[in-house]
């Protein structure tokens, strides 16, 4: 039997229960409904240091990441989004852009990059690819005035570059903050399951 296509959502909102979280939830519920294996890693639950700029892992030659000097909880979600077919990246939107754990988990990305001192540029490792990836962002303003003039989704998206994923869906939910727990909308929940459904439909190309 064919193994099930793996989709594995990393989620950098605090709040449980929180919009992000329950679209998350949507899309993730969607992908297994389509006989997807899913997992989501709330990164608040996760020990996850900051990138300290050794650079000790961009030193390092070769396709495959290089090793961090910080042993926390990113080595096993690495791992387990290497062995994924398809991710989700979701943040809400704080002070115009990605949630500061968002922003520490895609900075330990430098991984993905060799970038030996006195280069004035990273040169991305090219072994990920293939990947399919959901973008999912909220905030309080309307979305339209909130993605013209943020960088989430181009944050967002630049992760979902370096690990080898090709963006096929955006789910951006404005007006998020009108209530301290807000519903999903009927027309958001149609589009999240849409994604998820999407990103259980294809394995990664190798
Ligand atoms: C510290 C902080 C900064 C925020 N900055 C913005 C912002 O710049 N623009 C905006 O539209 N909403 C902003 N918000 C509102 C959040 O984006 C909104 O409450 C969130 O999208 C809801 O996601 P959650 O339910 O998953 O927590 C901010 C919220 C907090 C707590």
């Amino acid at each position: 039997m064919n193994k099930p296509i793996t989709v594995t959502a990393i989620v950098g909102s605090y709040r449980r229960g929180g919009i992000i979280d329950r679209a998350v939830d949507e899309i993730l519920a969607a992908a297994r409904e389509a006989g997807a294996d899913t997992e989501k890693i709330l990164l608040m639950d996760r020990r996850i240091e900051f990138c300290t700029n050794c650079r000790t892992c961009t030193q390092q030659a070769g396709a495959g990441r290089g090793a961090c000097a910080t042993v926390d909880d990113m080595g096993p979600i690495l791992d387990r989004i290497e062995a994924s077919d398809a991710i989700v990246l979701a943040s809400p939107m704080n002070f115009g852009t990605v949630t500061a754990i968002m922003k520490r988990f895609i900075e330990r990305l430098a991984c993905y990059a060799y970038w030996p001192w006195g280069q004035p540029s990273p040169k991305m490792r090219n072994q990920l690819k293939g990947k399919r990836a959901v973008l999912v962002a909220s905030s309080a303003a309307p979305a339209l005035l909130a993605r013209l003039l943020s960088k989430i989704v181009g944050s967002l998206k630049q992760a979902a570059d370096v690990l080898g994923a090709k963006t096929i869906g955006v789910l951006f939910m404005g007006l998020a903050a009108q209530q301290p727990h807000q519903e999903l909308g009927e027309r958001t929940r149609e589009k999240a399951r849409k994604l998820g459904k999407k990103l259980a439909s294809q394995r990664r190309k190798e």
